[in-house]
């Protein structure tokens, strides 16, 4: 139900604010979900919590953050940040995630890597037993190198789907005017830091949404309330 999934989000998003104290870098990611972690923490702020700044993964982060009155800095600047909130297209018990739902996966991954703790929020249905069973895996793909990664991916097993934008027949375009190649793999992922290694291996391929070793913790919203998972 449309209006149950997204009370879970914002409860996952409201409590992930909670996390944020003063002083602190905060790496903000993209999505739905994480769209409620940033309002929530805009107000936060409007209540006076004072933190040192916050780097988006998205212009679209950007924007809101923005909106909701939250200083934002890059990481330029800042280049170590003490907490990255952001939402995940799948979880695994181990807490390896798949991301790039959005296709903000390249700059997700560049601040997740920036901070010293990665907590990934998300509603249960986001949960799964093996990676790739839900969704695709993204990877984001220079333009020039299109078809020959493709074949790549193709011999690793995959089926591969050039990401288009919504309602068009233009192919989507990152923040960072790559592509995005869509991965699906029939029977999920068995190995996920073996296909992962092998897709990064891939010239021109610039990066896949896995995010494996990352989110140190979860906090899931769903029926029961919220639980809050470590791998
Ligand atoms: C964006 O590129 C993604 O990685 C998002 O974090 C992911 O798709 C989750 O989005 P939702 O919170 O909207 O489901």
């Amino acid at each position: 139900h449309e209006n149950l999934l997204e009370s879970w989000k914002k409860a996952a998003g409201t409590r992930a604010a909670e996390l944020v104290e003063d002083g602190m870098l905060v790496g903000l990611g993209t999505g739905t979900t994480a769209h409620y972690f940033i309002t929530a923490l805009g107000q936060r702020i409007q209540e006076g919590l004072q933190i040192k700044g916050a780097v988006s993964s998205s212009l679209g982060s950007q924007e809101l953050a923005k909106k909701v009155g939250i200083p934002v800095t890059t990481l330029d600047f800042n280049p170590t940040l003490d907490l990255y909130i952001d939402g995940a297209d799948e979880i695994d018990p181990f807490l390896r995630l798949v991301k790039g739902g959005g296709g903000a996966l390249l700059r997700e991954k560049i601040v997740a890597t920036a901070a010293r703790r990665f907590v990934v929020i998300a509603d249960e249905t986001k949960l799964v037993q093996r990676l790739g069973t839900h969704c695709p895996i993204p990877a984001e793909v220079v333009p020039f190198a299109i078809t020959p990664v493709r074949r790549r991916l193709e011999a690793l097993g995959a089926l591969v789907k050039l990401r288009q934008k919504p309602a068009s027949d233009a192919p989507f375009i990152t923040d960072n005017g790559n592509v995005i190649l869509d991965c699906t793999f029939p029977d999920g992922v068995a190995d996920p830091e073996a296909i992962d290694t092998a897709m990064q291996r891939i010239v021109g391929l610039v990066d896949t949404g896995f995010f494996l070793k990352m989110a140190e913790e979860a906090i899931i919203a769903g029926k029961d309330g919220i639980k809050v998972l470590r791998p």
